[in-house]
C-alpha cells in the first residue's frame, strides 16, 4: 500500500492543471467520495497495526499535497471565473423593496390619533385573560347568554383562562389600578369562537375607549362619538344611536354612521338604509364601577367599542376580513400610498 500512495505523490506532484477541466476531473479522481483518497482511507482502516504508523505518515502526506494543489488551482480557475461572470459594475443596484404598513394598522393608528387629539391615553393588556376581567367583573352573571354571543377558546377551565373576546378587560385592569379622572383608548387583538368566512374570523382588532369622572353623561358620549365619525369619515358625516344591550353599560346602544358610500342616499352598500353600524356604546353599569372599588354615587362614566376590521372595510372598501391575515403582498401592497 505504502508504493502505492507513493505512485499518487509523484502523480499528483507531477500533475499540470491548465484549466478548471483538469482541476475538475483531479478533484473526481481524487477528492470525490469514490475517490482515490477515500477508497485509500478505508484499507488504511483495515491495515494491521504494526503497519499503520508507516503508512499513515506517507497517506497523510498525500492527503495534504492534494488538497494543497487544488486550493492552489481553485483560486487560479473556478473563483476567478466566478468573479469574472459576476462582478459588472456597471450595474444598476438591486432595487430595495420598501414594505408598508397593515392595513389594519393604518386604521388603529388614525382611531388612536383622533382620540389622543382630545386627551385619551394609550392602554393594553393582556390577551390570555382569566374570567373576571373578560366576564365577570363586567357584570356578565355567570351562565348569562350574553356569554354565547362572546365564546372563546378556553386555555383552562376552573378557573377559567381564556383569550379574551373584548378589549373591555383592559377597563377592568386600569378602573382597578388608577383612580378618576380616567380617559383611555384600548387597542388590540381579541379572539372569538367564529366559523372564518368573509365577514367573522376567530380573531380580530378592536379599540376601545373609556372616560370616567365626575359628572359624565350621555351627551358628552355622543359629542365624542360625532367628533370621531367626522375625522374618520369627514364632515359631512351623520351619527344616530340606536338602543341596544351590553352588560357592562346602561344604557347601552349601537351606532351608525350615515353611508359614506352613498351619502344617506341609500345603496347597494348601506342595503338602501343610508345607514352603517360601526360601534357599541353606553354609560358604564354601576355594577361594573363598583366592582374596581370606584363609587358609583361619585362618579360616572361612558365606554364605546369598535372593530378595526370594520372601520378598515368602511374606508378601503375591503369586502373580504379573511384577506387581513392572508398576508398576500398583492394585497398588501395596494396600501403603500396611505399615510
Ligand atoms: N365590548 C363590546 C364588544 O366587544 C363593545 C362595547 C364596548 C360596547 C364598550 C359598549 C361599550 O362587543
Amino acid at each position: 500500500m505504502k508504493e502505492l500512495i507513493e505512485i499518487y505523490l509523484q502523480k499528483v506532484r507531477k500533475l499540470d492543471i491548465k484549466s478548471a477541466e483538469d482541476l475538475e476531473s483531479f478533484r473526481s479522481e481524487f477528492l470525490s467520495k469514490k475517490g482515490k483518497l477515500n477508497e485509500l482511507f478505508d484499507k488504511f482502516k483495515e491495515l494491521p497495526k504494526e503497519q499503520k504508523k508507516e503508512v499513515g505518515q506517507v497517506l497523510n502526506i498525500l492527503k495534504e499535497e492534494v488538497y494543497v494543489k487544488y486550493h492552489e488551482y481553485e483560486n487560479k480557475f473556478i473563483k476567478k471565473q466566478v468573479i469574472s461572470e459576476k462582478l459588472d459594475l456597471t450595474c444598476p443596484s438591486e432595487p430595495i423593496q420598501l414594505g408598508s404598513r397593515h392595513p389594519i394598522s393604518i386604521v388603529r393608528n388614525q382611531i388612536i390619533s383622533i382620540f389622543e387629539r382630545i386627551g385619551f391615553i394609550v392602554s393594553e393588556g393582556p390577551e390570555i385573560e382569566d374570567d373576571w376581567h373578560v366576564f365577570s367583573a363586567l357584570n356578565f352573571p355567570k351562565e348569562h347568554p350574553a356569554r354565547d354571543m362572546q365564546d372563546t377558546f378556553f386555555i383552562r377551565k376552573n378557573p377559567d383562562i381564556l383569550l379574551r373576546t373584548h378589549t373591555s378587560s383592559v377597563q377592568i385592569r386600569v378602573m382597578e389600578s388608577q383612580k378618576p379622572p380616567i380617559r383611555i383608548i384600548m387597542p388590540g387583538r381579541v379572539y372569538r369562537n367564529e366559523a372564518i368566512s368573509a365577514r367573522a374570523h376567530c380573531f380580530f382588532h378592536q379599540v376601545e375607549g373609556l372616560y370616567i369622572d365626575k359628572k359624565v353623561s350621555f351627551a358628552d358620549l355622543k359629542q365624542t362619538l360625532l367628533y370621531f365619525a367626522q375625522e374618520m369619515f369627514g364632515s359631512q358625516t351623520k351619527i344616530r344611536l340606536r338602543p341596544s344591550y351590553f352588560p357592562f353599560t346602561e344604557p347601552s346602544a349601537e351606532m351608525d354612521i350615515s353611508c359614506n358610500l352613498c351619502g344617506g342616499e341609500g345603496c347597494g352598500f348601506c342595503k338602501y338604509t343610508g345607514w352603517v353600524e360601526i360601534l357599541g356604546c353606553g354609560m358604564v353599569d354601576p355594577n361594573v364601577l363598583e366592582n374596581c372599588n370606584i363609587s358609583s354615587k361619585e362618579y360616572t362614566g361612558y365606554a364605546f367599542g369598535l372593530g378595526v376590521e370594520r372601520i378598515t372595510n368602511l374606508k378601503f372598501r375591503v369586502n373580504d376580513i379573511r384577506l387581513f391575515s392572508e398576508n398576500d403582498i398583492r394585497f398588501l401592497k395596494q396600501f403603500t400610498t396611505v399615510i
